[in-house]
């Protein structure tokens, strides 16, 4: 039963990544299943290897068979032969433990981890693990402020689960991301019902469209490049077109201070921003009425600015 004692907060993420860094997982992998093999392949002792098994079994990660344990689905994410998007948020969570663990070198250096291969496709398997119920009530709630758009500009769409919804819904999108993204996604992406153009949003857009979409993009920016960005969502946009952003906005989500937290643990670059912060990107861009709605039942806020028509 989880409670706050020490063996219960955060034990399953360092259990997680200790298998991981120590092998316990590629022995499982490779077919590995007692206890003493496992030890062996992974360099661990036998009683390491016993307790944790054990642990992982509690957790549904390994079953017992009569050879020993085996990996069940949920520990799929960790096999690298699983695709990014397969992934779930597990291994980006465990990623993420590390960087927490490296925040004091990243406080006093401002210089954060490179990214790895594995840690990148970790990272689009965590975007892709949004849940449905989130994911539709973001799209609804932007359609609520651009109804049945045409022509949606998905900037920043990583996996794209929220252009397909938006396709889904009938609108003709667009994904647009970097270029590292689109060539990870590619196989991906050629799946789904979107065009694809890779892109900085801080340098320019692709135009004609009537809604201009992010979801939890500017968060990755500075505030001089949110303003790069808005600036060039308005000259994309026809006019009476809208902006929606899905993002974390400080003072309106109880989780966005915290989130701060975690781009400066993950990035050079990237935060989260007040309400004035955006209100003001947008009227600067020329936007008028920017607005910050909530968006029901989730922890997200849109932040909405419109074209004159
Ligand atoms: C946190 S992910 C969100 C992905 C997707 N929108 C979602 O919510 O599932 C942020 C995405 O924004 C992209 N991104 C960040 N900065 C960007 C920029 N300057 N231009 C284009 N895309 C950018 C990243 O490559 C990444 O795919």
């Amino acid at each position: 039963m989880g409670s706050d004692s020490i063996y219960d907060r955060h034990h399953e993420v360092f259990l997680l990544w200790a298998c991981r860094e120590t092998g316990v997982f590629d022995a499982l992998f490779a077919g590995y299943g007692r206890p003493d093999a496992v030890a062996e392949h992974a360099g661990i002792t036998d009683r390491a290897s016993g307790i944790v098994l054990d642990a992982l079994a509690d957790s549904g990660y390994v079953r017992e068979t009569k050879d020993g344990y085996e990996p069940t689905d949920e520990l799929r994410g960790f096999d690298p032969g699983t695709p990014p998007v397969e992934r779930g948020i597990l291994p980006h969570r465990v990623d993420s433990l590390e960087n927490y663990i490296r925040l004091p070198e990243t406080m006093r250096t401002g210089e954060s981890p490179e990214p790895t291969e594995e840690g990148f496709k970790n990272y689009m398997g965590a975007m892709a693990s949004i849940p449905d119920g989130t994911l539709r009530a973001i799209v609804t709630a932007a359609e609520h402020a651009h109804p049945r758009p045409e022509r949606v500009l998905d900037v920043g769409g990583g996996p794209g689960r929220f252009s397909a919804e938006f396709a889904r819904r009938g609108a003709a999108v667009t994904l647009l991301d970097q270029p590292e993204v689109l060539d990870l996604l590619a196989d991906h992406h050629a799946d789904l019902d979107v065009d694809v153009v890779e892109g900085d949003a801080r340098q320019s857009l692709p135009a004609g469209f009537d809604l201009v979409f992010s979801a939890r993009m500017t968060v990755s920016l500075s505030l001089p490049g949110i303003r790069e960005y808005v600036g060039n969502v308005f000259e994309a946009l026809e006019p009476g077109g809208t902006f929606a952003a899905a993002e974390w906005v400080r003072g309106r989500a109880d989780v966005a201070g915290r989130f701060g937290v975690h781009m400066l643990s993950m990035s050079d670059v990237g935060n989260t921003y007040t309400e004035d912060a955006y209100r003001s990107a947008l009227e600067s861009a020329g936007f008028t009425d920017p607005e910050i709605r909530e968006v029901p039942d989730t922890r997200f806020q849109l932040v909405v600015g419109r074209k004159p028509g």
